[in-house]
Protein backbone atom coordinates (compact mmCIF):
# COMPACT_ATOMS: atom_id res chain seq x y z
CA UNK A 1 0.00 0.00 0.00
CA UNK A 2 1.25 3.64 -0.67
CA UNK A 3 2.46 5.03 2.14
CA UNK A 4 0.03 8.51 0.64
CA UNK A 5 -2.85 7.15 -0.09
CA UNK A 6 -5.66 7.80 2.05
CA UNK A 7 -7.37 4.29 1.78
CA UNK A 8 -6.25 3.01 5.58
CA UNK A 9 -5.93 -0.65 6.75
CA UNK A 10 -8.47 -0.55 9.85
CA UNK A 11 -5.45 -1.14 12.48
CA UNK A 12 -4.10 1.75 11.34
CA UNK A 13 -6.46 4.19 10.94
CA UNK A 14 -7.59 2.95 14.65
CA UNK A 15 -4.02 3.81 15.51
CA UNK A 16 -4.61 7.13 14.04
CA UNK A 17 -7.07 8.16 15.90
CA UNK A 18 -5.31 7.56 19.04
CA UNK A 19 -2.61 9.44 17.67
CA UNK A 20 -5.10 12.49 16.94
CA UNK A 21 -4.55 15.62 18.93
CA UNK A 22 -7.99 16.46 21.56
CA UNK A 23 -7.61 19.78 22.18
CA UNK A 24 -5.50 22.85 20.66
CA UNK A 25 -2.98 22.68 22.94
CA UNK A 26 -1.99 19.41 22.26
CA UNK A 27 -2.27 20.14 18.42
CA UNK A 28 1.30 21.36 16.66
CA UNK A 29 1.30 23.31 13.82
CA UNK A 30 -1.12 25.59 12.11
CA UNK A 31 -0.81 28.48 14.45
CA UNK A 32 -2.87 31.18 12.30
CA UNK A 33 -5.65 28.77 11.89
CA UNK A 34 -5.85 27.30 15.93
CA UNK A 35 -5.61 31.16 17.28
CA UNK A 36 -8.70 31.97 14.94
CA UNK A 37 -10.98 29.31 15.60
CA UNK A 38 -10.08 29.71 19.50
CA UNK A 39 -10.98 33.33 19.16
CA UNK A 40 -14.40 32.32 17.38
CA UNK A 41 -15.20 29.36 19.77
CA UNK A 42 -14.32 31.74 22.92
CA UNK A 43 -16.41 34.31 21.64
CA UNK A 44 -19.31 32.37 20.34
CA UNK A 45 -19.25 30.27 23.96
CA UNK A 46 -18.86 34.23 26.03
CA UNK A 47 -22.41 34.81 24.00
CA UNK A 48 -24.06 31.41 24.59
CA UNK A 49 -24.55 30.71 20.90
CA UNK A 50 -23.24 28.24 18.60
CA UNK A 51 -20.25 28.92 16.06
CA UNK A 52 -20.49 30.28 12.87
CA UNK A 53 -19.95 27.36 9.63
CA UNK A 54 -16.45 27.06 9.15
CA UNK A 55 -14.67 25.63 6.19
CA UNK A 56 -11.14 24.12 6.11
CA UNK A 57 -9.53 23.44 3.20
CA UNK A 58 -5.82 22.21 1.95
CA UNK A 59 -4.10 19.33 0.96
CA UNK A 60 -4.92 15.94 2.36
CA UNK A 61 -3.34 14.42 5.46
CA UNK A 62 -3.00 17.81 7.37
CA UNK A 63 -6.01 17.75 10.03
CA UNK A 64 -9.16 18.98 8.96
CA UNK A 65 -10.87 16.13 10.26
CA UNK A 66 -8.93 16.42 13.50
CA UNK A 67 -9.38 20.34 13.71
CA UNK A 68 -13.21 19.44 13.52
CA UNK A 69 -13.10 17.17 16.77
CA UNK A 70 -10.95 20.01 18.80
CA UNK A 71 -13.72 22.33 17.81
CA UNK A 72 -16.45 20.59 18.81
CA UNK A 73 -15.01 19.22 22.56
CA UNK A 74 -13.86 23.04 22.71
CA UNK A 75 -17.31 24.18 22.44
CA UNK A 76 -18.46 21.33 24.82
CA UNK A 77 -21.42 19.65 21.82
CA UNK A 78 -21.55 16.55 19.67
CA UNK A 79 -19.76 15.90 16.11
CA UNK A 80 -22.01 14.53 13.37
CA UNK A 81 -19.23 13.34 10.43
CA UNK A 82 -20.39 12.09 6.55
CA UNK A 83 -18.97 13.74 3.37
CA UNK A 84 -20.32 14.94 0.29
CA UNK A 85 -20.43 11.64 -1.85
CA UNK A 86 -22.07 10.03 1.17
CA UNK A 87 -24.88 11.82 1.12
CA UNK A 88 -26.94 10.82 -1.72
CA UNK A 89 -30.25 11.85 -1.53
CA UNK A 90 -32.46 15.40 0.03
CA UNK A 91 -33.61 12.82 2.42
CA UNK A 92 -30.22 11.62 3.24
CA UNK A 93 -29.06 15.05 4.83
CA UNK A 94 -32.29 15.70 6.02
CA UNK A 95 -32.26 12.48 8.61
CA UNK A 96 -29.33 13.77 9.40
CA UNK A 97 -29.80 17.70 10.21
CA UNK A 98 -32.75 16.78 11.82
CA UNK A 99 -31.31 14.75 14.21
CA UNK A 100 -28.90 16.82 15.58
CA UNK A 101 -28.90 18.28 18.96
CA UNK A 102 -28.59 22.24 19.37
CA UNK A 103 -24.87 23.57 18.72
CA UNK A 104 -23.72 20.07 17.58
CA UNK A 105 -20.82 20.19 14.73
CA UNK A 106 -21.89 18.45 11.66
CA UNK A 107 -18.51 17.96 9.60
CA UNK A 108 -18.78 17.21 6.07
CA UNK A 109 -16.05 15.94 4.37
CA UNK A 110 -15.16 16.46 0.70
CA UNK A 111 -17.95 18.69 0.61
CA UNK A 112 -16.94 19.98 -2.84
CA UNK A 113 -18.59 16.25 -3.75
CA UNK A 114 -22.13 17.07 -2.65
CA UNK A 115 -24.73 17.20 -5.04
CA UNK A 116 -26.15 20.34 -6.28
CA UNK A 117 -29.84 19.16 -5.33
CA UNK A 118 -28.30 18.53 -1.97
CA UNK A 119 -26.71 21.45 -1.58
CA UNK A 120 -29.81 23.52 -2.37
CA UNK A 121 -31.06 22.21 0.34
CA UNK A 122 -28.38 23.27 2.45
CA UNK A 123 -28.34 26.97 1.81
CA UNK A 124 -31.43 27.67 4.18
CA UNK A 125 -30.40 25.05 6.71
CA UNK A 126 -27.17 27.00 6.57
CA UNK A 127 -28.76 30.51 6.67
CA UNK A 128 -32.16 29.94 8.63
CA UNK A 129 -32.34 26.66 10.34
CA UNK A 130 -35.10 25.37 8.07
CA UNK A 131 -35.31 22.29 6.30
CA UNK A 132 -37.44 22.79 3.24
CA UNK A 133 -38.72 19.07 2.51
CA UNK A 134 -41.43 18.98 -0.75
CA UNK A 135 -44.11 15.95 0.50
CA UNK A 136 -46.02 14.23 -2.08
CA UNK A 137 -45.72 14.08 -5.88
CA UNK A 138 -47.15 16.27 -8.77
CA UNK A 139 -49.93 18.64 -8.50
CA UNK A 140 -50.83 17.78 -4.98
CA UNK A 141 -47.26 18.52 -3.67
CA UNK A 142 -46.33 20.68 -0.72
CA UNK A 143 -43.79 22.29 0.70
CA UNK A 144 -42.80 21.78 4.30
CA UNK A 145 -40.70 23.84 6.39
CA UNK A 146 -39.19 22.29 9.14
CA UNK A 147 -37.13 24.10 12.30
CA UNK A 148 -33.62 22.71 12.64
CA UNK A 149 -31.26 22.81 15.82
CA UNK A 150 -28.61 25.73 15.63
CA UNK A 151 -26.22 23.90 14.79
CA UNK A 152 -22.50 24.52 13.08
CA UNK A 153 -21.43 23.25 9.56
CA UNK A 154 -17.62 22.35 9.73
CA UNK A 155 -17.38 21.59 6.03
CA UNK A 156 -13.71 20.49 4.68
CA UNK A 157 -12.11 20.17 0.99
CA UNK A 158 -8.92 20.04 -0.86
CA UNK A 159 -10.88 22.05 -3.49
CA UNK A 160 -11.55 25.65 -2.78
CA UNK A 161 -12.15 25.99 -6.53
CA UNK A 162 -14.76 23.58 -7.00
CA UNK A 163 -16.89 24.97 -4.63
CA UNK A 164 -19.78 27.06 -5.72
CA UNK A 165 -19.90 30.61 -4.81
CA UNK A 166 -23.27 30.73 -3.14
CA UNK A 167 -22.25 27.71 -0.73
CA UNK A 168 -18.61 29.41 0.07
CA UNK A 169 -20.58 32.38 0.90
CA UNK A 170 -22.47 31.04 3.62
CA UNK A 171 -19.23 30.11 5.77
CA UNK A 172 -18.59 32.51 8.16
CA UNK A 173 -15.11 31.57 8.74
CA UNK A 174 -12.54 30.15 5.97
CA UNK A 175 -9.07 28.75 6.54
CA UNK A 176 -6.67 27.10 4.64
CA UNK A 177 -3.94 24.63 6.33
CA UNK A 178 -0.48 25.07 5.10
CA UNK A 179 2.05 21.75 4.54
CA UNK A 180 3.78 21.69 8.27
CA UNK A 181 7.83 22.81 8.94
CA UNK A 182 10.20 20.27 9.26
CA UNK A 183 10.78 20.86 13.03
CA UNK A 184 6.34 20.53 13.45
CA UNK A 185 6.52 16.99 11.76
CA UNK A 186 9.59 16.54 14.05
CA UNK A 187 7.73 17.53 17.17
CA UNK A 188 4.11 15.42 15.85
CA UNK A 189 6.69 12.27 15.40
CA UNK A 190 8.07 12.67 18.87
CA UNK A 191 4.57 13.04 20.55
CA UNK A 192 3.04 10.19 18.61
CA UNK A 193 6.12 8.08 19.43
CA UNK A 194 5.57 8.83 23.38
CA UNK A 195 1.56 7.72 22.79
CA UNK A 196 2.95 4.45 20.67
CA UNK A 197 5.13 3.43 23.61
CA UNK A 198 8.52 3.76 21.80
CA UNK A 199 11.56 5.94 22.08
CA UNK A 200 12.96 7.51 18.92
CA UNK A 201 16.33 9.34 18.75
CA UNK A 202 17.25 12.81 17.34
CA UNK A 203 18.30 11.66 14.14
CA UNK A 204 15.63 9.11 13.56
CA UNK A 205 13.02 11.63 14.26
CA UNK A 206 14.74 13.68 12.12
CA UNK A 207 15.07 11.19 9.24
CA UNK A 208 11.77 10.10 9.08
CA UNK A 209 10.52 14.01 9.41
CA UNK A 210 11.99 14.48 6.32
CA UNK A 211 10.61 11.79 4.22
CA UNK A 212 6.93 12.29 5.09
CA UNK A 213 5.95 15.57 2.37
CA UNK A 214 5.27 17.93 5.48
CA UNK A 215 2.03 16.02 5.98
CA UNK A 216 1.43 14.24 9.57
CA UNK A 217 -0.34 11.87 8.38
CA UNK A 218 2.06 10.38 6.58
CA UNK A 219 4.73 11.03 9.15
CA UNK A 220 2.65 9.23 11.51
CA UNK A 221 1.88 6.19 9.17
CA UNK A 222 5.81 5.99 8.64
CA UNK A 223 6.80 6.15 12.06
CA UNK A 224 4.29 3.17 12.83
CA UNK A 225 6.09 0.84 10.17
CA UNK A 226 9.45 1.98 11.59
CA UNK A 227 8.59 0.82 15.02
CA UNK A 228 7.03 -2.49 13.31
CA UNK A 229 10.95 -2.91 12.15
CA UNK A 230 12.58 -1.96 15.48
CA UNK A 231 9.85 -4.31 16.99
CA UNK A 232 10.73 -7.12 15.00
CA UNK A 233 14.96 -6.50 15.61
CA UNK A 234 14.05 -6.02 19.39
CA UNK A 235 15.41 -2.88 19.14
CA UNK A 236 14.48 -0.80 22.76
CA UNK A 237 15.49 2.50 20.75
CA UNK A 238 14.45 3.90 17.03
CA UNK A 239 17.64 5.62 15.13
CA UNK A 240 18.00 6.67 11.76
CA UNK A 241 19.81 3.16 10.64
CA UNK A 242 16.11 1.66 11.14
CA UNK A 243 14.39 4.44 9.73
CA UNK A 244 16.63 4.28 7.03
CA UNK A 245 15.92 0.50 6.34
CA UNK A 246 12.54 0.81 6.48
CA UNK A 247 12.07 3.66 4.16
CA UNK A 248 13.73 1.69 1.74
CA UNK A 249 11.59 -1.08 1.94
CA UNK A 250 8.81 1.09 1.43
CA UNK A 251 10.83 2.90 -1.69
CA UNK A 252 10.51 6.54 0.08
CA UNK A 253 13.21 8.63 -1.00
CA UNK A 254 14.82 11.29 1.08
CA UNK A 255 12.50 14.17 0.39
CA UNK A 256 9.41 11.53 0.71
CA UNK A 257 8.76 10.75 -2.90
CA UNK A 258 7.73 7.57 -3.42
CA UNK A 259 7.44 5.28 -6.50
CA UNK A 260 3.90 6.38 -8.02
CA UNK A 261 5.48 10.17 -7.24
CA UNK A 262 8.83 9.30 -10.17
CA UNK A 263 6.56 7.27 -12.26
CA UNK A 264 4.27 10.35 -12.72
CA UNK A 265 7.67 12.75 -13.06
CA UNK A 266 9.46 9.96 -15.01
CA UNK A 267 6.14 9.63 -17.26
CA UNK A 268 6.27 13.28 -18.05
CA UNK A 269 9.54 13.73 -18.76
CA UNK A 270 10.09 10.65 -20.91
CA UNK A 271 6.83 10.38 -23.39
CA UNK A 272 6.09 14.10 -22.86
CA UNK A 273 9.92 16.16 -23.15
CA UNK A 274 8.51 17.34 -19.18
CA UNK A 275 5.57 19.21 -20.46
CA UNK A 276 3.12 20.59 -20.67
CA UNK A 277 1.27 18.00 -20.67
CA UNK A 278 -2.39 17.67 -19.66
CA UNK A 279 -3.75 15.90 -16.68
CA UNK A 280 -5.73 13.50 -18.44
CA UNK A 281 -3.14 12.40 -20.58
CA UNK A 282 -0.66 12.05 -17.18
CA UNK A 283 -3.34 10.06 -16.08
CA UNK A 284 -3.52 7.61 -18.96
CA UNK A 285 -0.36 7.31 -19.26
CA UNK A 286 0.14 6.88 -15.72
CA UNK A 287 -2.89 4.12 -15.09
CA UNK A 288 -3.48 6.94 -12.45
CA UNK A 289 -6.78 8.63 -11.77
CA UNK A 290 -6.84 12.22 -12.15
CA UNK A 291 -8.22 12.79 -8.85
CA UNK A 292 -5.32 10.92 -7.38
CA UNK A 293 -2.86 12.45 -9.20
CA UNK A 294 -4.67 15.91 -7.92
CA UNK A 295 -4.91 15.73 -4.43
CA UNK A 296 -2.63 13.10 -3.33
CA UNK A 297 0.47 13.16 -5.56
CA UNK A 298 0.09 16.97 -6.92
CA UNK A 299 0.02 19.11 -4.13
CA UNK A 300 3.36 18.11 -3.06
CA UNK A 301 5.47 18.13 -6.16
CA UNK A 302 4.42 21.33 -6.74
CA UNK A 303 5.06 22.53 -3.05
CA UNK A 304 8.77 21.54 -3.36
CA UNK A 305 8.85 23.28 -7.34
CA UNK A 306 9.51 19.69 -9.07
CA UNK A 307 5.83 20.45 -11.25
CA UNK A 308 4.30 23.60 -12.44
CA UNK A 309 0.56 24.05 -13.38
CA UNK A 310 0.51 25.83 -16.64
CA UNK A 311 -2.67 27.17 -18.63
CA UNK A 312 -1.06 24.46 -21.53
CA UNK A 313 -0.86 21.84 -19.04
CA UNK A 314 1.73 20.26 -16.47
CA UNK A 315 5.34 20.72 -16.73
CA UNK A 316 8.41 19.26 -14.70
CA UNK A 317 10.68 21.97 -13.46
CA UNK A 318 14.57 22.02 -13.81
CA UNK A 319 14.73 20.69 -9.85
CA UNK A 320 12.37 18.30 -10.92
CA UNK A 321 14.81 17.16 -13.62
CA UNK A 322 17.61 16.88 -11.19
CA UNK A 323 16.05 15.20 -8.77
CA UNK A 324 15.04 12.42 -10.91
CA UNK A 325 18.61 11.82 -12.56
CA UNK A 326 18.40 14.02 -15.78
CA UNK A 327 20.03 16.80 -17.27
CA UNK A 328 17.52 19.27 -17.81
CA UNK A 329 18.71 20.60 -21.26
CA UNK A 330 18.55 16.84 -22.64
CA UNK A 331 15.73 14.93 -21.30
CA UNK A 332 17.19 11.86 -22.71
CA UNK A 333 20.30 11.41 -20.48
CA UNK A 334 20.45 10.66 -17.25
CA UNK A 335 23.33 12.59 -15.98
N1 LIG B 1 -1.03 14.02 14.90
C1 LIG B 1 -1.53 14.27 13.70
N2 LIG B 1 -1.57 15.60 13.48
C2 LIG B 1 -1.08 16.20 14.58
C3 LIG B 1 -0.87 17.56 14.96
N3 LIG B 1 -1.14 18.57 14.14
N4 LIG B 1 -0.36 17.79 16.18
C4 LIG B 1 -0.05 16.77 16.99
N5 LIG B 1 -0.22 15.48 16.68
C5 LIG B 1 -0.74 15.19 15.49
Amino acid sequence: MAITNSNEQVDDSKLDVTLRPQTFADYIGQEKTKKNLHILIQAAKKRNESIEHVLLYGPAGLGKTTLSHIIAKEMGVGIKITSGPAIERVGDLGSILTNLQDGDVLFIDEIHRLNKLIEEVLYPAMEDYKLDIIVGKGPSARTLQLDLPKFTLIGATTRLGSLSNPLRNRFGAIHRLEFYSPEEIKRIIQRSSKILGVSINEKGSELVASCSRQTPRIANRILKRVRDLAQIQNKDIICDKIAKETLDMLEVDHIGLEPADRIIMETMIQKFDGGPVGIQTIAAATSEEVQTIEDVYEPYLIQIGFLMRTPRGRVVTERGFRHLGYDPNNFTKKV
